[in-house]
């Protein structure tokens, strides 16, 4: 079979590996989850640790579920083999044999290996700010520590709700549980949203720094586990040819579009008081504006890719309350028509949703970076539910040769397009002369897939990161400083919307988007690319 392909920070170390070749195995760790009921447990964390148990070399690791809701030991493994099966079922080879997730073994069928996988699940149960739960957890820990020999390393994984992060946090520093023994390790994964506005990111670092050093603590935005949102860097930095011309000397405009098809689902209680703007924009969409704008950082790792990152969040132009007004558009989708056709309702008729929300489920926003490489460039960004279909992308608008010698043949630029889901590739759109007498000429497309070119199914961005973190390499997490930059940036946006009573601009389910973010670029002589 066609392995994956490495990711970036494989790809770009000297002694990289060959293709396929598992050198950057994670260390054995024992690895809690706070949240072990969750949707997020069953739908993306057991599918990744069943994956990084498929792996060869795999890491030995134990599962500790931590949560309120009180259940067996049994009972959670057999809800960890059911989410592992469900959603993890393409993972292919063997790995997997009995004791600690990972251990080698020959190949087994699929029931069998979710079994083994399972084994090592232990349940805890406990109210999260109750210090005698953490006793019983650290008890555990030992326990599970001694028994598979795991060398005393320990994962947290908060995947709570946010608002009971800083109960989990302070019961893991007061029960001793954060600093690491000896030359063990321990570390731990902050789900987002990270805060929710820069005043309460800057008092959960607080508290997050008062129990673990910085190094310690992993800060999670799924999006930079996906491997083409890495390969943006591989495309800058692994090639000679797109750099040259990666300024405002051949770029026109930037457009990032991250499009859902789905619209809120069950998570009204959430997202009523998020918003796209604080679910998707200081989270996602700002990532890969970042990932666009960036300098070359000197090395890949965690250090300086991050602090190009932070350099590009500093030198976003401000939003003032004028600029919000005229350069961000906020919009609420109505009822309308689903994919294949079927009726969906408008957000506000959604379950557990006010029928009065003003809560946005789509923004788009003009975006403007005040450095030499991008100065009177235009980012420009949209996010949205319940659009047209699910599509991520990344596409550079280059300006028009700079004399048009084809004459009345109304030529569009190039197009550089990143597709970061689902058809995972690149594509680059320029002219070609229609075969013929005349001189005709057509847009075409050279394009790279991913499924094409490697044979793999892109591996979930969970896996990624969580492996990432076993093996204690931060580069694709999230620092302190980048949380609350951006945070910085987007704060002044919710409050000019909550002074002026910014109007919400419906649009259709199943459509593009209001017709105001269409008006947004055609102000500027643009249009939104069609996906
Ligand atoms: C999450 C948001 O972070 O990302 C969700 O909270 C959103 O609202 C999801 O649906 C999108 O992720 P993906 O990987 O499906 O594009």
């Amino acid at each position: 079979m066609t392995p994956n392909p490495p990711d970036l920070a494989t790809a770009l170390r000297p002694e990289a590996p060959a293709a396929g070749e598992n050198s950057r195995a994670a260390t054995s760790c024992t690895i809690v989850i706070f949240g072990a009921s969750g949707d997020l447990t069953k739908r993306k964390l057991i599918p990744a640790l069943y994956e990084i148990a498929s792996q060869k070399p795999a890491p030995r690791f134990a599962v500790i579920g931590f949560a309120r809701t009180p259940t067996s030991d049994d009972a959670f493994r057999k809800a960890a083999a059911e989410a592992a099966g469900k959603n993890g079922s393409s993972v292919s080879g063997g790995g997997l044999a009995g004791g600690s997730a990972g251990a080698r073994g020959d190949e087994k069928g699929g029931d069998e290996k979710l079994r083994d996988f399972a084994q090592s699940f232990t349940y805890v149960a406990g109210e999260y700010d109750q210090p005698d739960a953490y006793q019983n957890l650290s008890r555990k820990l030992d326990e599970v520590d001694r028994e598979r020999q795991l060398g005393g390393n320990r994962l947290y994984y908060l995947a709570t709700p946010p608002a009971v992060y800083p109960q989990v946090i302070e019961q893991i520093r007061k029960a001793g549980l954060a600093q690491p023994k000896g030359n063990s390790w321990t570390r731990i994964i902050i789900e987002k949203p990270f805060g929710r506005d820069l005043a309460s990111a800057r008092e959960l670092n607080h508290i997050v720094l008062g129990a673990f050093a910085e190094s310690q603590v992993f800060r999670i935005d799924h999006y930079l586990g996906k491997d083409t949102v890495q390969n943006l860097l591989v495309l800058r930095f692994g090639n000679g040819i797109f750099e040259p011309l990666w300024n405002r000397n051949y770029i026109d405009h930037v457009q990032i579009t991250v499009a859902e098809s789905l619209g809120v689902e069950q998570r009204a209680a959430f997202y009523e008081h998020a918003g796209a703007l604080r679910d998707m924009v200081q989270s996602h969409v700002l990532q890969l504006a970042s990932l666009v704008a960036l300098e070359p950082p000197a090395a890949f790792d965690a250090d300086d890719l991050r602090n190009e990152k932070i350099k590009v969040l500093q030198s976003i132009r401000p939003y003032t309350p004028e600029v919000v007004a005229r350069d961000i558009i906020r919009g609420q989708y109505a009822a309308g028509t689903a994919e294949r056709g079927k009726s969906v309702p408008g957000y506000r008729q959604e379950p557990g949703v006010s029928p009065s929300s003003t809560t946005e489920t789509y923004v788009a926003a003009r975006l403007l970076i005040d450095n030499w490489r991008w100065a009177d460039v235009p980012f420009y960004l949209r996010t949205g539910k319940r659009l047209a279909r699910q599509v991520s992308e990344i596409a550079i608008h280059f300006r028009r040769a700079p004399h048009l010698v084809f004459r009345g043949q109304g030529l569009d630029a190039n197009w550089l397009v990143l597709n970061i889901q689902p058809e995972e590739g690149i594509s680059i759109c320029f002219y070609a002369k229609l075969p013929g007498q005349e001189m005709r000429l057509k847009q075409v497309s050279m394009n790279f897939s991913y499924h094409g070119a490697f044979g793999a199914d892109e591996r979930s961005a969970y896996t990624t990161l969580v492996a990432d973190c076993m093996r204690g390499d931060a580069t694709l997490f999230d620092r302190a400083d980048g949380v609350e930059a951006a945070w910085s940036l987007v704060d002044p946006i919710s409050e000019a919307w909550r002074e002026n009573k910014a109007p919400l601009a419906n649009y259709a389910a199943g459509s593009w988007g209001p017709r105001e973010a269409d008006d947004l670029l055609e102000r500027d002589g643009r249009h939104w690319r069609k996906p």
